[in-house]
């Protein structure tokens, strides 16, 4: 009896335990939420990503970082793309987002095919997921059932990451939207793609403060000499640099081996190498040998289904928005 109550306590717990977690994640989302109210969702969605990047390969990087964006304020629930004086796109983080006439493109499409059903915050994580897909990246599925929100603050885009947050800023940023360290390595990992404008990381270049060379000693001098080629000291600020010089539009593992060189272009990616805790994870990225591999194309996947479904609007909550650019 006594052993039964024991059993029922720790039954509890868990049920306690995982409907906190369901809750902070949100459970709302599933796999072919449209399956039966809009079958074609997925693939109208996918051809407009498809076609968009045919003209011009930048809307890849530039979803990826939008969805990113979307989720770290007031969750993954279109916010990102309302309109408006003061309405998130205008603060100074997204003023350089791009992609956003992929998705009213998509949403159009999916209007006519089934008006009224497919939010906008879905198309922006399925977009996001082509967008890998498209880069050669790897693909995972993405559970759907996403509503849109109403409420869209410039002033709320403070909580994202910035180029220059310290480890324990990124990791403080992330726990509070219910992610780890790795899922912060694993989608930094994003950065394979992509540019960054040198505004925001020449100061690593020229008069960096205590170092003789005047470039970040973190950087590897090779690279340096490379960056200051393409952004130089009193040159345009809005020029736009490939964060992973290699191969910038292609989705791969680099960017943990350009970590490990010393060529991670922003201060963010750098520090992920310079910190002991998180370099243990990009060196599990990497597969050194020793260590509990992690598989990046798998792991990416992962923490972007758990980046997804930070705090999700389902149920009652929210809309489905018409225009992706307006509330009802
Ligand atoms: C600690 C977290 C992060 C920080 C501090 C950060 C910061 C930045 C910065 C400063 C840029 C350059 C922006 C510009 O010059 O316009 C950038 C670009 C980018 N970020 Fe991140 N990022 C972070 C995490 C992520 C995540 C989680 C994703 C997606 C899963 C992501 C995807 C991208 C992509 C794809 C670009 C290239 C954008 C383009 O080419 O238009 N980033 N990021
Ligand atoms: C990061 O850069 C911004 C803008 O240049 C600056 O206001 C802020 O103080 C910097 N933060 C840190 C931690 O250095």
């Amino acid at each position: 009896m006594a052993k039964l109550g024991r059993n029922m306590v720790l039954f509890f717990l868990l049920w306690v335990a995982a409907v906190a977690s369901g809750g902070a994640r949100g459970q709302g989302t599933r796999v072919g939420f449209y399956s039966r109210t809009c079958p074609r969702a997925e693939a109208i969605v996918r051809s407009v990503v498809q076609s968009h990047f045919s003209s011009d390969p930048s809307i890849a990087p530039g979803i990826l970082r939008m969805h990113f964006h979307d989720c770290f304020v007031h969750g993954c629930d279109a916010s990102i793309l309302l309109d408006g004086p003061t309405s998130e796109k205008t603060a100074p983080p997204n003023r350089q987002l791009r992609g956003f006439d992929v998705v009213d493109d998509a949403k159009a499409q999916l209007e006519v095919a089934c008006p009224g059903v497919v939010s906008c915050a879905d198309i922006l994580a399925l977009a996001a997921r082509d967008s890998v897909a498209v880069t050669n990246g790897p693909f995972w599925s993405v559970p759907t059932g996403r509503r849109d929100g109403r409420v869209s603050l410039a002033s709320d885009a403070a909580n994202l990451p910035a180029f220059n947050d310290s480890v324990a800023v990124q990791i403080r940023k992330y726990d509070e939207k219910g992610l780890n360290a790795q899922d912060l390595v694993a989608l930094s990992g994003a950065h394979t793609i992509g540019t960054a404008a040198c505004q925001l990381f020449r100061y690593r270049l020229y008069g960096f403060p205590g170092a003789a060379s005047g470039a970040d000693p973190s950087l590897d001098a090779a690279f340096v000499r490379q960056l200051r080629a393409l952004c130089p000291q009193n040159g345009d600020g809005a020029r736009r640099v490939a964060m992973d010089t290699g191969s910038p539009n292609r989705f791969d593992a680099n960017y943990y081996g350009n970590l490990r060189s010393g060529r991670g272009v922003l201060e963010s990616d750098a520090v992920l190498w310079a910190d002991a805790g998180t370099r243990g994870l990009v060196q599990r990225f990497l597969g050194i040998r020793g260590l509990a591999g992690l598989t990046f194309g798998v792991e990416f996947g992962r923490s972007m289904v758990k980046m997804g479904n930070v705090e999700v609007k389902s149920g009652a909550a929210g809309e489905i928005r018409t225009l992706c650019t307006a509330v009802n």
